[in-house]
């Protein structure tokens, strides 16, 4: 993996007394107009920080948070502290980080923040400590390494916590595991699994900013190319459909029978990746899994593939086998692009050093997507707050009402209005003796 990720002191950093360790402190203006702009994308949030900044349903709450540091999770963090809450935040992945996100978060707001775009591992979980050292009551997570981290290293801190929230696929698939474990030790709110995230935010979401981290890395022109996508999960289902809607002859890989079925009927082309490996031009995974594109794969690729991932974790790409096996490798022949010369003299490109590409390259998804998935986060601090002590320690399902503020409030925002049931057919559709 490329070592360009050593981080340089912050500059400024004397300037506020609002804990932090961010790049630049001086990016601070230029980042809070970035957040205004968000912001007005996101009528959902501005109405819940109007009601909380009146009600403050957060009051004294402290809330740690481990969010991927963009100009959309500063209007979240804004809201939570306009609750009442305190709050502090650190980056979910080392190169997703907003440098002037995270310096207006701390100057502008004041909001301690500990994140720098390209910090190393050990930075990473120092920043991770750092924020869990607010004692928090709530966490709030994308990818469960923030919970993870107090639940391994910081245990003393557990009997404090009533809850967490959870953002990502990854994230609950580790919380599952961890509570079919018995390790999880509080309850953990699954904002992934809510409709009104899924549905908008990994579909339209992951299939507009992908589209947007690959092309803004390379420049390529996807109509008439060959795009192999792997996995057929929301966030695949969104890519694929982006990514023929510019034109390209797109590929669907699959591991499970049904999503493999709706790829093939969505019109998609479905082949192994031993197939799709020497045909395709780009190839993204969104999976969630381990070395999806593999030695194996690497050996039969044309020259000139480009590899980009979108899964949460930076696994789904077999990097050290393609650095091991390639004999020359270039870092940054373009920004997020990385040249791996292989013996047959053909070249292999991985963006964004194989981490979430949309992200990484690009500006993770737009506001008007992120507004949905975090007004529920933003409300799910406010349900797990009144919770406190009543839920078991396992996932839960946020509940119905918020999905339906969420959903009715994003209509009206977008001047829609949608028909109600007449008493008659409200009567029919909950009785069960009328037939034919
Ligand atoms: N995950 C994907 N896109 C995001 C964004 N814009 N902000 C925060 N988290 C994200």
């Amino acid at each position: 993996m490329p070592t360009k990720m050593a981080a340089a002191p912050a500059k400024a950093a004397s300037q506020t007394a609002v804990k932090h360790d961010v790049t630049d402190l001086g990016l601070a203006k230029a980042g809070r107009q970035k957040i205004e702009w968000a912001e007005k994308q996101m009528p959902v949030l501005r109405a819940i920080r109007e009601r909380f900044l009146k009600e403050k349903p957060l009051k004294g709450v402290r809330v740690a948070a481990c969010l991927h540091v963009t100009t959309e999770t500063a209007n979240l963090m804004r809201t939570i502290v306009a609750g009442g809450a305190e709050v502090t935040i650190c980056a979910s992945n080392p190169l997703s980080t907003q440098d002037e996100t995270a310096a207006a978060l701390v100057a502008e707001y004041g909001i301690a923040t500990f994140a720098r775009r390209g910090e190393n591992k050990d930075v990473y979980y120092k920043h991770i400590h750092q924020a869990l050292d607010l004692k928090p009551h709530l966490t709030l997570d994308d990818g469960a390494d923030l919970l993870t981290a107090l639940h391994n290293d910081r245990k003393e801190l557990l009997k404090g916590v009533w809850g967490g929230m959870e953002e990502t696929t990854t994230g609950i698939q580790r919380l599952r595991a961890m509570a079919a474990d018995g390790a999880l030790k509080y309850p953990v709110l699954a904002v992934n699994d809510a409709q009104t995230k899924y549905l908008f935010d990994n579909r339209y979401g992951t299939g507009q900013s992908t589209v947007d981290g690959i092309i803004r890395a390379t420049n390529f022109l996807f109509a008439g190319r060959i795009i192999v996508v792997a996995g057929y999960g929301w966030c695949g289902r969104g890519f694929a459909s982006r990514a023929r809607g510019l034109g390209a002859r797109v590929v669907v890989t699959e591991i499970n029978p049904i999503k493999a079925l709706e790829a093939a009927m969505d019109g998609f082309e479905v082949m192994t990746m031993k197939k799709a490996a020497a045909i395709g031009d780009v190839f993204c995974t969104l999976t969630g899994d381990i070395n999806v594109l593999a030695k194996e794969h690497f050996a039969v690729m044309k020259d000139g593939a480009i590899l980009a991932n979108s899964g949460h974790f930076n696994v789904e790409i077999d990097l050290a086998t393609l650095e091991k096996t390639a004999v020359e490798v270039k870092r940054q022949v373009r920004p997020n692009v990385d040249e791996f010369r292989m013996k047959d003299g053909k070249a292999i490109f991985v963006l964004a050093e194989g981490r979430l590409v949309n992200l990484a390259a690009a500006e993770g998804h737009p506001a008007a997507v992120m507004d949905m998935s975090f007004a529920t986060q933003a409300l799910g601090t406010e349900y797990m707050t009144k919770q406190q002590g009543k839920l078991a320690a396992k996932v839960h399902d946020v509940p119905l009402e918020v999905e339906d503020f969420v959903s009715n409030l994003k209509l009206s925002s977008m001047g829609i209005e949608i028909d109600v049931l007449t008493p008659e057919q409200k009567k029919y559709i909950s009785s069960w003796q009328e037939g034919t």
